[in-house]
């Protein structure tokens, strides 16, 4: 009989099995997890759950019912520690061995610490699972001045959150702007300004050399250049690292995430890998990268549920992503290429526009602030074989409705 092991039940996960039933796969699903209790929503962790006046309950993936519904077998708190790809067989924390005629990692990313004297006095956090997010809101309520390490996205939500909750808040990012790995200059500058207007104050260029704090906590973080920073709790959002250690050890390659072709297998055939943990080469991207969002998560499980269910399909779709910071929505379509032309449309005075980003002839991404119709014409768009040139957009006032509508047209 054939059986998929899934290792790791988050978006891609969850998905992942619950397409191949859609797709007409009747046989055994396991999802083996390192967690306990039913899979989560992550998203909510950074933004409403750590709200004074939010709803500090986890958001469930899926009902307890549907592993029932589906003949989904969910295994917790019991993650793959081995893989034997000759007799095709996994050995989980417990020391159960497990045959499968399909494995897929879809382990997701943990957290990338930061190597620093101090860093586990207590007060210091990092924000990814709902056990980090719980211990983290029950410290807010005492807390009053916060240091969030990383510009990122965890950092400018939990920033968002805290100043919400009428905290003192310091970010200090190692880069020359907040979330420059993903978006553009304007955008950075837009948010940083929206942060500081409500009282976030930025460090710039600049590392953390220790965290001093007496016995029980954390009291300051020290800059490289030793300046302090005085906090009673600090946020560290420094980004990811893919989990792939039972993928390395099991002879699989490797390479900051687990490397796959277009159809997101490995080297070995009965051995694939989606979401956080896979690095896959990216058409849009013109390169082999990883990608840590949802909207990668659920497609590349669609597409692989396809591809084990007979229909082998490559894994191409225009990536997506949004980030609410306090009341102001971010939406990305598509991925950039370094620093090509742009266009702003709208007005950010007004807290509603897009930054349209090209390439040497068509446009790539589209980064939209409170403009959701927006950002939905620029997934059409993106979508399409051939998007669209700047000159053409151009001719309809960089319309990104209009554009969307004639481009599905023509
Ligand atoms: P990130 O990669 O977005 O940001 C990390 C930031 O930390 C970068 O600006 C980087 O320059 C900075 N940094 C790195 N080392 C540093 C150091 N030693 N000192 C100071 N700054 C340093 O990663 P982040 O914010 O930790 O988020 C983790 C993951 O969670 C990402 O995959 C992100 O996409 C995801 N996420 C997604 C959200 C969403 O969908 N809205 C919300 C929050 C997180």
């Amino acid at each position: 009989m054939n059986h998929v092991i899934i290792a790791g039940a988050g978006h891609a996960g969850i998905q992942l099995a619950d397409s191949l039933r859609t797709e007409g796969y009747s046989d055994r699903i396991t999802l083996v997890d390192a967690e306990t209790g039913l899979p989560y929503q992550r998203p909510p962790l950074s933004k409403d759950f750590l709200a004074a006046d939010g709803t500090p309950e986890l958001v469930p993936l899926k009902a307890r019912k549907f592993f029932a519904d589906k003949d989904i077998e969910l295994v917790e708190a019991n993650p793959i520690v081995s893989v034997d790809r000759h007799e095709r067989a996994v050995t989980l924390a417990n020391g159960d061995r497990l045959p499968y005629s399909a494995l897929v990692f879809a382990t997701g990313a943990r957290t990338r610490r930061l190597v620093a004297p101090g860093a586990d006095l207590g007060g210091v956090h990092h924000l990814r699972s709902a056990d980090d997010a719980t211990r983290l809101r029950s410290e807010l309520a005492a807390a009053r001045t916060v240091v969030v390490v990383g510009a990122g996205f965890i950092g400018l939500e939990f920033a968002a959150a805290a100043v919400d909750r009428g905290l003192d808040v310091t970010v200090v990012e190692l880069g020359p702007r907040a979330m420059g790995r993903a978006v553009s200059a304007q955008i950075s500058e837009y948010f940083q300004r929206l942060h500081a207007a409500r009282g976030v104050r930025f460090v710039f260029d600049q590392t953390v050399s220790a965290f001093e704090g007496d016995a029980e906590r954390v009291r300051a973080v020290v800059g490289g250049d030793g300046r302090r920073y005085p906090a009673d709790l600090v946020v560290v959002g420094i980004g990811v690292e893919p989990n792939e250690t039972a993928a390395t050890d099991a002879g699989l390659r490797t390479d900051n995430g687990i490397v796959v072709n277009e159809y997101l297998r490995t080297d070995d055939d009965a051995i694939w890998a989606i979401g956080d943990c896979a690095r896959f080469p990216c058409r849009h991207a013109g390169a082999p990268i990883r990608r840590e969002s949802i909207q990668n998560a659920v497609d590349q499980a669609r597409t692989l549920a396809a591809t084990l269910t007979g229909r082998p399909t490559e894994y191409h779709h225009s990536p997506w992503f949004w980030s609410y910071q306090g009341k102001t929505k971010l939406q990305i379509a598509g991925v950039a290429r370094g620093d090509g032309p742009i266009t702003v449309v709208g007005d950010p005075g007004e807290g509603k526009f897009s930054v349209l980003r090209f390439d040497e002839t068509r446009l790539v991404c589209v980064e939209s602030v409170n403009h959701p119709a927006a950002h939905m014409a620029a997934r059409s768009i993106l979508s399409t074989a051939s998007p669209i040139s700047q000159e053409e957009l151009a001719i309809v006032a960089f319309d990104l409705k209009l554009a969307a509508r004639l481009s599905r047209t023509a």
